[in-house]
């Protein structure tokens, strides 16, 4: 199949070089997580020559501790289904590829094994339900025609900023019936709690750890308040009136309220802004789209697939076992891939392409698969599909007038910043 894009001269050109360096460098010098890769969106050819030449791939030489690397689809399957073998737990590192830092280890349930995990999962999981959504919807359509009439036409403008940050942001605020005119600092928390100490968000250890000491009071507040009045329908009262989870210590409260905020925070916000670039590069895709705003119903999941807006899920071994014809020992750092699992060839035809239409675009991996299957996907297919319906309607294009900039980090693969611009 032949898709027409439109990546820009500068960008093919530094893949082109890191396709050199890739297929160059030895094997056992590869250390695909390092985190430069997926700021300047360079980390494809790395993928592809470990899916064909060390699918399940051990590095030693970064500087950070040594893990294995999982890049095939069904072998990331393999590992993400079997979680008696292949633990989540913090007490062993957590869900990233470096291990939960001494003093941050608040145990929220993405980071559980059960029975604990299925516990508290079970207390938050009909916020996600389909007749909830329905009521969610609404609102939801009513804040994205907000914000997208507000846009400036013929103006450069921030999409990250005044589109996709905004609308992820007021939906966290409804999720948690959070104070609505201090929602920004929603944002701030999630974005200060996954920052790598190189990013540039917060300046150091001492920063990170006021601010998110504040998010613990403010919502220490929130839940005093919400315990003591009748149960309702937000994601705090419904944990302090579950069995599973009154009885949380600060810890575990902090733990799973900074779960719910990335959770819904990060990886919509980046699929948002991805939807807009993908139609950029891909020209042939927005006719498509323009031409038949029905195709929204399957450009939805491609480009959840084509972002992989959480690039991994880390797991550690706690028996000896074999993947992929290697031996993996007790205690190894298994790192599942999911952005690679999702360009594999052996399983999605063309991957690397962008295509509104495909046959069965919900095959990917981005919402993971057994136990901790994402459980706010539905909300946010939800969020992509209306937020498409209303530019539709309104724009004839939104147009990508400069380069992306990426986040510096290989767990949250997103966008600090998109210039785009409406002509109007
Ligand atoms: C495009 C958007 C999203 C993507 C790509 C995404 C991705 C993921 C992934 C990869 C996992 C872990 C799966 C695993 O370990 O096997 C996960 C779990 C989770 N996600 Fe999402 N997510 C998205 C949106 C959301 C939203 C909107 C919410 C909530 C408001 C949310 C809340 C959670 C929670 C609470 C978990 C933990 C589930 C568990 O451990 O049982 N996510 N998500």
């Amino acid at each position: 199949m032949n898709v027409q894009t439109a990546i820009r001269p500068e960008q093919a050109e530094l893949l082109q070089q890191a396709r050199l360096e890739a297929y160059s460098t030895p094997l056992e010098d590869f250390h695909p997580g390092a985190p430069r890769l997926f700021q300047n969106d360079t980390l494809w050819p790395w993928f592809e020559r470990l899916r064909k030449e060390a699918p399940v791939h051990y590095c030693t030489k970064a500087p950070i501790e040594p893990y294995w690397s999982v890049t095939r689809y069904h072998d990331i399957m393999h590992v993400d289904t079997n979680h008696a073998i292949f633990s989540s737990d913090v007490s062993h590192g957590g869900i990233m590829i470096r291990d939960v830092a001494p003093g941050y280890e608040w145990p929220s349930f993405i980071a559980m094994d059960e029975p604990r995990h299925g516990d508290q999962r079970k207390t938050v999981s009909p916020m996600f339900m389909p007749d909830h959504l329905d009521e969610l919807a609404v609102l939801i359509r009513q804040r994205s025609a907000r914000v997208l009439d507000s846009l400036p036409r013929n103006e450069t403008f921030n999409w990250v900023e005044r589109v996709s940050i905004e609308l992820t942001t007021q939906m966290l605020a409804t999720l948690f019936d959070f104070p609505f005119e201090e929602r920004r600092k929603l944002t701030r928390w999630s974005d200060v709690s996954t920052a790598l100490p190189k990013s540039g968000i917060v300046s150091s250890e001492e920063e990170r750890r006021r601010e998110l000491e504040e998010c613990a009071a403010y919502f220490g507040r929130l839940w005093k308040e919400r315990a003591k009045a009748e149960p309702r329908n937000d994601l705090i009262s419904m944990m302090a009136h579950s069995e599973a989870t009154r009885h949380m210590t600060p810890d575990n409260l902090m733990g799973n309220l900074i779960l719910l905020i990335v959770g819904g925070n990060d990886t919509t916000r980046n699929t948002m802004t991805a939807s807009v670039l993908a139609l950029n590069e891909n020209p042939g895709e927005y006719q498509k789209l323009r031409d038949n705003p029905a195709l929204i119903e399957t450009m939805v999941p491609e480009v959840i697939r084509w972002q992989t807006p959480l690039a991994h899920m880390r797991r550690t071994a706690l028996v000896d076992t074999e993947l992929g014809g290697e031996r993996i020992k007790k205690g190894d750092r298994v790192v599942m891939w999911y952005v690679s699992g999702n360009r594999d060839e052996e399983v999605i035809e063309n991957p690397d392409a962008y295509i509104i239409d495909r046959k069965r675009p919900r095959i990917h991996l981005s919402f993971g698969f057994g136990i901790h299957r994402c459980v706010g996907m539905r909300l946010a297919e939800l969020q992509l599909r209306i937020v498409w319906e209303e530019i539709l309607k309104r724009f004839e294009r939104i147009e990508v007038v400069g380069p992306p900039k990426r986040v510096y980090s290989s767990f949250v693969r997103g966008y600090e910043t998109l210039p785009v611009r409406i002509p109007g």
